[in-house]
């Protein structure tokens, strides 16, 4: 029995081993792709002379009453006898929704993407005023009335501009073209194609070359009715139904976005004579085996939004559409930027984000998607998984050597292999006997356990999930509409749930209460894998197109929003399964634009190579700009045996990602950090230290995140957006509003890493940054300034920016939970002024009861005039540091002090260091040697013992 399991494990791996790029499609191997592409080669050839077919009917025009919104009818030219609606809606925060559909066609176009994508439905402005002309409707808006939209009737061109300056228009370049629904033509004589122009078996019809039509459609009817590609035909019962439209930013130089994709987060053009970016970038949920570290190829999840950047603004486009998406980009000058979306179905569902600032956007955006939950704080410590740990003594003995060796963790993963037969849910009762006291064991000391449960449900009688999901008919079905859809993947032969279905949620809920160890255990949390969904025979690793989900729709219809249902059903089951509810951790490899709201996603199947650790850092910032903040990728490489310093460096990336887990597939030799010898054993061990040291940033991060969304790490443009020599750094980053600068080293062989120091040039004033190990002070300069740190394998450039307070805790200990108590130590990095502030929230890490204000919110000022100090104003209405002292977390914490404060850049020697109306305390002085305030060196540090001051309470330390 052992052995014949053995057997199929290695058949699924070998299958594994054989997926390679050319199971993906590239553009040109999407017929709509490619019509989509040919259409945009032909108005460029066309030049001046080609015209958006589509216009708008101006006497069809129809104002609500509270004018926030217009609807009107489109046509095009070329089909007068079809008819489009448009609707424009502005938000209450000035964002422009665009939304057009076939109206009264053929069929019906998948219109629910946004749906699922929104919390709610956005509230519209009252500020609007629509104005019809004879050739445009146009709104001004906005405190100053500087936002103007305005939608052009002949040829339909929609445009959003502030003070002037258009930002981003849509249908500029006349490639807009909803292809609407008809019926299949039966070959005639007449239309029959000449012989060699059709492949055998399709019933092709070749347009006339007068047609009027072909110079915007093409010729023929390519792919229309049906695909094949490889061994698989998509049936595609709905004809053409792809969605064309380009989206252009006139006066951005940079976009950002549209993740997820291994290249760099300043997207490179993809239509200019890169030999790696020919394809425009896909957005296709795809598992693909061993991807490429710099390519627009599709990987696990998906996320249509896309910022654009210059000096003066930031603005964004979200493109609310859950089928196949590619977006080709291009620069027809430094200033601008032209973007071509094409999708294979679905209404045009667009939000225009007007910004004017990063900040801006990312507010705009939250309220519309959602913002990061706000994570249980033991998720933020070190995980250590690997596909798999054997057995629950194996789990054991793992833990105990990293207790041996004083490394902190947080938490132990299992993968497939813990599963019977990869039935997900039922222990294989042979390697994991006792699963309840291996979690016990685990969780002793406040730890937790995730356990991998994907969405492929094997297909037999004795397994309870499949069975009871067959039986409630939840599961996704075949392109008939009727049998149940059965693919390969891990499990053998499975079925998959059909999210879509409502029935499948509570009962989805039930089985995870609690999750099926019996005597039940709430240490157990989950990681959702394979949901793009990954089906090893099926169509480009995934379902086919064609199969059917709950209201009739067709896979691809809902194909990048079909992984989100999952981690969205699953973090509610794994919330709801205790009383009060506590805060699920869920990890996701397929996600969506809303997936912030349900828990963390990773990068997938890497590589244990450089540049796959270097790519790493761009995709999670990618994620991180578009909602995804809880990201992280598998710290080592998944595949592949690192090298010791490769290993020892990606623990470095991975302590300053937001999601720091360790994993390694099956093959890997085992690589926990105990395993290393010394020095290695010693470095990692400090790196893990220093992350849980950082914890309380990390929390305070997640917390902005989840109020503002401002995401947790904040690429160069986020933070000094008219800084242009930051437009294109996506090696370094700040973590949330703490002033830490990190720069992880990702190439082998360093001893020395060059840093760039940004700067706002319009402030004109540069800063200090200090060495946060070393407090060695590093001048920037007012144009920004590159500097050369030391970055042997044992140093992280990391840095603190003048002007910012860092609250650590400094004690090392095992997990998270055992820091509850522990005091904190401020870093008070000073500012050329002589001024610092910082932040520190916290609250119980796992319950729900923040919510209600059991939390704690300190703001740290240090300032020359603390009487002229005032609290930060409230950020979205929500008072920042505001909480009421007396709550139950606060008093639960009440003895907990700074039990450190060390201030660095002090001008001189103080004579006293009191707390306001107290005695002198403890302190030490060591003056600065760097000669002048101008040049690097060593700033002066004082230290303060044991301030005896609480964290709860307000306090003052005067230094004199
Ligand atoms: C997929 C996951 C990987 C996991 C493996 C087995 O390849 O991406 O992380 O270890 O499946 O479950």
């Amino acid at each position: 029995m052992r052995s014949l399991s053995l057997l199929a494990l290695l058949f699924i791996i070998q299958e594994a081993v054989a997926f390679k790029a050319h199971d993906f499609k590239t553009c040109s191997q999407a017929g709509f792709c490619r019509r989509g592409r040919a259409l945009s080669s032909r108005a460029k050839e066309a030049k001046s002379s080609w015209k958006s077919p589509y216009t708008l009917d101006a006497s069809s025009i129809n104002i609500a009453l509270d004018q926030s919104t217009f609807t009107a009818g489109v046509k095009s030219s070329l089909y007068p006898e079809i008819k489009f609606g448009l609707e424009l809606r502005i938000h209450d925060d000035g964002v422009v929704r665009v939304r057009m559909d076939e109206v009264g066609g053929l069929r019906k176009r998948y219109d629910e993407a946004a749906s699922w994508a929104l919390i709610a439905e956005p509230t519209n402005s009252r500020d609007i005023k629509w104005t019809t002309g004879k050739k445009d409707i146009r709104a001004a808006y906005g405190s100053k009335k500087d936002i103007e939209v305005v939608v052009a009737f002949e040829p339909l061109r929609i445009s959003l501009s502030r003070n002037g300056k258009e930002q981003i228009v849509l249908n500029g370049e006349g490639l807009l073209h909803m292809e609407h629904f008809r019926n299949k033509a039966t070959p005639t004589e007449e239309a029959a194609p000449k012989e060699g122009e059709i492949t055998e078996g399709e019933a092709q019809v070749v347009m006339k070359a007068d047609n009027p039509r072909a110079w915007f459609e093409g010729d023929n009817e390519d792919d229309w009715w049906e695909e094949t590609f490889s061994s698989w035909t998509d049936s595609k019962p709905k004809g053409p139904e792809s969605l064309s439209l380009d989206i252009n930013f006139p006066n951005h130089g940079t976009v950002y976005g549209i993740p997820q994709h291994a290249t760099r987060l300043a997207l490179p053009s993809t239509t200019g004579d890169s030999p790696t970016f020919t394809d425009p970038y896909r957005l296709y949920n795809a598992d693909v085996f061993e991807y490429i570290a710099s390519s627009p190829v599709s990987l696990y999840g998906s996320i249509p939004l896309m910022h654009a950047h210059s000096v003066d603004s930031t603005v964004a486009i979200f493109d609310a559409v859950a089928s196949e998406t590619w977006i080709d980009v291009s620069h027809s000058s430094e200033k601008s930027t032209e973007t071509h979306w094409i999708s294979e179905s679905g209404i045009l569902d667009v939000f225009l984000l007007p910004g004017p600032t990063p900040e801006d956007v990312f507010r705009q955006y939250a309220k519309l998607t959602g913002s990061a939950v706000l994570p249980a704080q033991w998720s933020l410590g070190y995980h250590q998984c690997r596909w798999n740990y054997i057995s629950s003594d194996d789990v054991r003995t793992v833990q105990k050597r990293f207790d041996e060796e004083d490394m902190p963790v947080d938490v132990f993963w299992l993968d497939i292999e813990y599963s019977a037969d990869h039935k997900y849910f039922i222990w294989n009762d042979k390697t994991f006997p006792d699963p309840v006291d291996m979690v016990n064991d685990v969780a002793a000391i406040g730890r937790k356990m995730v356990v991998i449960v994907d969405p492929h449900l094997k297909r037999t009688s004795d397994y309870p999930v499949y069975k009871e999901a067959s039986e409630l008919g939840v599961l996704v079905k075949t392109k008939d509409g009727e049998g149940e859809y059965e693919g390969w993947c891990w499990s053998g032969s499975s079925s998959w749930i059909d999210f879509f279905n409502p029935q499948a949620w509570d009962w989805w809920k039930r089985i995870f209460k609690p999750y099926t160890v019996e005597g039940g255990t709430n240490a157990v949390h989950i990681w959702n894998d394979m949901n793009e969904p990954s089906v090893f025979n099926g169509p480009e690793i995934t379902m086919p197109k064609d199969n059917v989900h709950y209201g009739g729709w067709e896979h691809r219809d809902v194909h990048n929003i079909n992984g989100m249902l999952y981690s969205n059903l699953t973090s509610q089951a794994v919330s709801a399964r205790s009383d009060p509810p506590m805060r699920p951790f869920v990890l996701t490899r397929a996600f969506y634009a809303g997936s912030q709201r349900f828990g963390a996603m990773w990068t997938g199947d890497n590589l244990g190579t450089w540049e796959h650790m270097a790519v790493g850092v761009k995709m999670v910032l990618a994620n991180s700009i578009a909602g995804m903040s809880f990201a992280g990728s598998d710290v080592g490489g998944f595949f592949g045996n690192p090298e010791t310093e490769m290993l020892v460096r990606w623990y470095q990336v991975g302590a300053f990602a937001p999601f720091f887990r360790a994993h390694a597939h099956i093959d890997t030799k085992r690589r926990e950090p105990f395993l290393l010898d010394q020095p290695y054993k010693g470095v990692i061990r400090d790196i893990l230290r220093l992350r849980y040291s950082l914890l309380p940033v990390w929390y305070t991060a997640f917390r902005e995140t989840s109020v503002t969304g401002l995401p947790v790490l904040r690429p160069h443009y986020v933070v000094f957006p008219k800084d242009k020599n930051g437009f294109d750094i996506d090696d370094q980053y700040f973590i949330g509003s703490s002033g830490l600068l990190v720069k992880p080293v990702t190439e082998k062989g360093q001893t020395e890493a060059s840093v760039y120091l940004p700067e706002d040039e319009a402030f004109r004033l540069w800063q200090v940054y200090y060495d946060y190990f070393t407090h060695h002070a590093y001048r920037g300069a007012a144009k920004g300034k590159t500097i050369t740190v030391p970055a042997a394998l044992d140093q992280i450039p990391l840095f603190v920016r003048g002007g910012s307070i860092v609250p650590t805790r400094e004690r090392p200990r095992r997990a998270s939970t055992l820091m509850k108590n522990d005091p904190f130590t401020l870093r008070v990095a000073l500012s050329k002024a002589g001024t610092a502030r910082g932040e520190l929230y916290l609250d119980d890490g796992e319950s729900y009861s923040h919510q209600q204000g059991q939390f704690i919110w300190r703001e740290f000022i240090s300032s020359r005039d603390l009487a002229a100090e005032k609290p930060n104003d409230a950020v979205d209405g929500v008072a920042l540091k505001s909480f009421n002292p007396s709550n139950d977390y606060a008093k639960s914490i009440a003895n907990v002090r700074v039990e450190k404060i060390v201030l660095v850049g002090l001008s001189s020697k103080p004579s006293s260091v009191k707390v306001e109306g107290g005695e002198e305390l403890v302190w030490e002085y060591t003056p600065g040697v760097s000669a002048s305030e101008k040049k690097e060196g060593t700033p002066s540090l004082l230290t303060i013992k044991d301030p005896r001051v609480l964290v709860t309470k307000d306090w003052a330390i005067v230094v004199q």
